[in-house]
């Protein structure tokens, strides 16, 4: 039962129960409702967030009508205006609207967010438009440092993973997303950084221990569909096939083959959401199965005919109850779980 199917179906399935228990159920719901953990990509522009997520995401990682918080990317532009003008924002999707409060920006974002993806266990690959028309040289200090709080205030929940978006062939030691990540996860226990344009990079010998950028994670490698390849409408499943090659066969990267790539990526991230559920969720639903056996036992030796529907309920109790106990692999699983998400 080790598998995240399972473990969703499971979760699933004692949610259902417990809703038809009612006011029973109660005691277990607040844990079973807290939000599985969110994924935020973070990165320069253009270093491959899009590509990255768009490539996750086709391997259908997600588990679905589990409640994972929607986010959608922001693709944002700057353009230099005339001196003295008023710095201005505007969405690509309302073409005639001026922001200057970048409070409304941000709620404009939130607004747009929901409308895509209406239900919250939904995830939205479709970039928000936002350019910035601004007097300063270079980038505009409010709204740099209001962008910057925004991420922040995603990637500081302890419950989000973050992706450190890298482009292999720039300065990896100086890389803006693990600045940005070791503010919010000092102990590099929650990122992953992710080397994207491993194509790109001058080939050679490499290390990918995260230690020294403060990861305990490995980077993971990838090679995404190239500008060209994007036009060509080269599909999902033969980019993951030519990426699995690259590794695969240039030399330097062969002994590294198994822990590169987008698909080992999306198994990291997998893993890390099975082990969350496993050290946060399991321990409350079993004390919570355990309890309401003793007490559907208890309540029915003073009832002398139990209805249908109270026998349904204690068969599945039992039945999920008996799931959890015999999951030895589960159970031994669990302290080396705790410690890595220490
Ligand atoms: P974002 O701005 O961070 O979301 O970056 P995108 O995902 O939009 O990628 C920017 C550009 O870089 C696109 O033209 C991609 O095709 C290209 N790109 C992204 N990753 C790779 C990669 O691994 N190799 C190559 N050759 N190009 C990439
Ligand atoms: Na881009
Ligand atoms: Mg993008």
């Amino acid at each position: 039962m080790a598998n995240m199917k399972s473990l969703v179906a499971l979760v699933n399935r004692i949610e259902r129960f417990c809703r038809a228990l009612g006011e029973d159920g109660d005691a277990i719901l607040p844990t079973l409702l807290e939000p599985l953990p969110s994924i935020a990509v973070v990165g320069p522009q253009s270093s491959g967030k899009s590509s990255v997520l768009c490539s996750i995401l086709g391997h259908d990682l997600l588990p679905r009508g589990s409640g994972i918080v929607t986010r959608r990317p922001l693709e944002l532009q700057l353009h230099k205006i005339e001196e003295g003008l008023q710095e201005y924002a505007e969405f690509l999707h309302l073409p005639n609207t001026r922001f200057t409060d970048f409070s409304m920006v941000r709620k404009e974002i939130e607004d747009e967010t929901d409308k895509t993806t209406p239900t919250s266990n939904q995830i939205s690959p479709v970039p928000t438009h936002l350019t910035i028309y601004s007097p300063n040289e270079g980038q505009p200090e409010s709204f740099v440092r209001d962008i910057e709080s925004m991420i922040l205030s995603y990637i500081e929940k302890p419950n989000c993973i973050i992706l450190a978006i890298t482009p292999a062939n720039q300065d990896i030691a100086n890389s803006a997303a693990i600045k940005v990540s070791r503010k919010v996860d000092r102990a590099g226990v929650r990122t992953y950084g992710v080397l994207t344009k491993f194509d790109l990079m001058n080939r050679g010998k490499i290390v990918l221990s995260g230690r020294s950028c403060g990861l305990r994670n490995p980077w993971v490698g990838i090679v995404n569909c190239s500008h060209e390849d994007i036009n060509s409408n080269v599909d999902m499943i033969a980019a993951r096939q030519r990426e699995r090659e690259f590794f695969a066969t240039i030399p330097d990267y062969a002994h590294l083959a198994s822990m590169m790539g987008s698909e080992h990526l999306a198994w990291l991230l997998s893993k890390y959401l099975e082990d969350w559920i496993i050290v946060n969720r399991i321990p409350a639903i079993q004390s919570f199965i355990d309890r309401s056996i003793r007490e559907l036992r208890a309540e029915w030796l003073c009832t002398t005919v139990p209805s249908d529907a109270g026998a349904r309920q204690l068969a599945q109790l039992l039945e999920d109850a008996q799931l959890l106990e015999e999951d030895s692999v589960l159970t031994a699983r669990r302290q080396g779980c705790a410690e890595r998400l220490e």
